[in-house]
């Protein structure tokens, strides 16, 4: 890996440090998603590592889901879904999903009927971030799309440029996006492997997304992804 990478420096010298890359930042210094000390945590249940359909079926069974029955997810089911978008998987602190020098940019929420919870991806824990339901005002921040107000839980990719722009400067914008759209399909993926379905939005207002959920002014919303039991 290491020398692949170093071959590549030199073959593409033209190009920025920012593009060939190759190696994780230690140590890892994500520290945007702890608790301050008065937060109320949740440690959510292990994700499980096997399940019923294969990557091919998951893949081929794949559609946007846009109409959900009212059943609720199950915590078990949040923590899988938080888990496939972010979880960490590597003694490291890598995760599920591949990120541009393993800055991890992206903070992850849910809201559900019961309140808004913020993933912390070490210890596998979310932050209660509200009680209140806000998956009407989403619903309104999101161009009333039928779907958002629909399902029972509705997770918010967002992301802090800050951290990988201290690295790749002008290319971060770019490398962020991808890492939300990883994250989004891995979401999207493992609820068709729960039985679920969702769809990913990103028609919304930005501003009103993140007032809504009070997101801290650098957590910049870049997809919902409502999920839930298909009608
Ligand atoms: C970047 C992006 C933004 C999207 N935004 C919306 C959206 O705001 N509302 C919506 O209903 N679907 C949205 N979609 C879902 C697409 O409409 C959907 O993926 C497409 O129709 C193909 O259907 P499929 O997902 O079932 O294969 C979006 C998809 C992508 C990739």
């Amino acid at each position: 890996m290491r020398s692949r990478c170093s071959r590549r420096l030199i073959l593409t010298s033209a190009l920025s440090l920012a593009l060939t890359s190759c190696l994780p930042d230690f140590p890892m210094e994500v520290k945007d998603a702890t608790a301050s000390p008065q937060a109320e945590e949740i440690d959510l249940p292990a994700p499980r590592l096997k399940g019923e359909m294969s990557l091919e079926e998951t893949l081929a069974a794949r559609r946007s889901v846009r109409e959900f029955t009212e059943e609720e997810l199950t915590l078990e089911e949040i923590s899988q879904l938080l888990w496939a978008a972010q979880g960490i998987t590597a003694a490291w602190g890598g995760r599920t999903a591949p990120s541009a020098g393993a800055l991890y940019p992206l903070e992850v929420y849910v809201a559900t009927a019961d309140g808004l919870y913020h993933y912390v991806p070490q210890g596998h824990k979310a932050i209660v971030e509200s009680r209140a339901d806000l998956r009407g005002a989403l619903w309104r921040a999101g161009l009333s799309q039928d779907a958002i107000h629909q399902a029972p839980a509705v997770f918010v990719i967002t992301a802090v440029y800050a951290r990988t722009e201290k690295k790749y400067g002008g290319r971060a914008e770019r490398y962020v996006r991808l890492e939300a759209g990883h994250a989004a399909q891995n979401l999207l993926l493992q609820a068709v492997a729960l039985g679920l379905g969702g769809v990913p939005i990103g028609a919304f207002y930005d501003e009103q997304v993140q007032s809504t959920l009070s997101l801290p002014s650098d957590h910049e919303p870049l997809y919902l992804a409502p999920i839930g039991h298909p009608r």
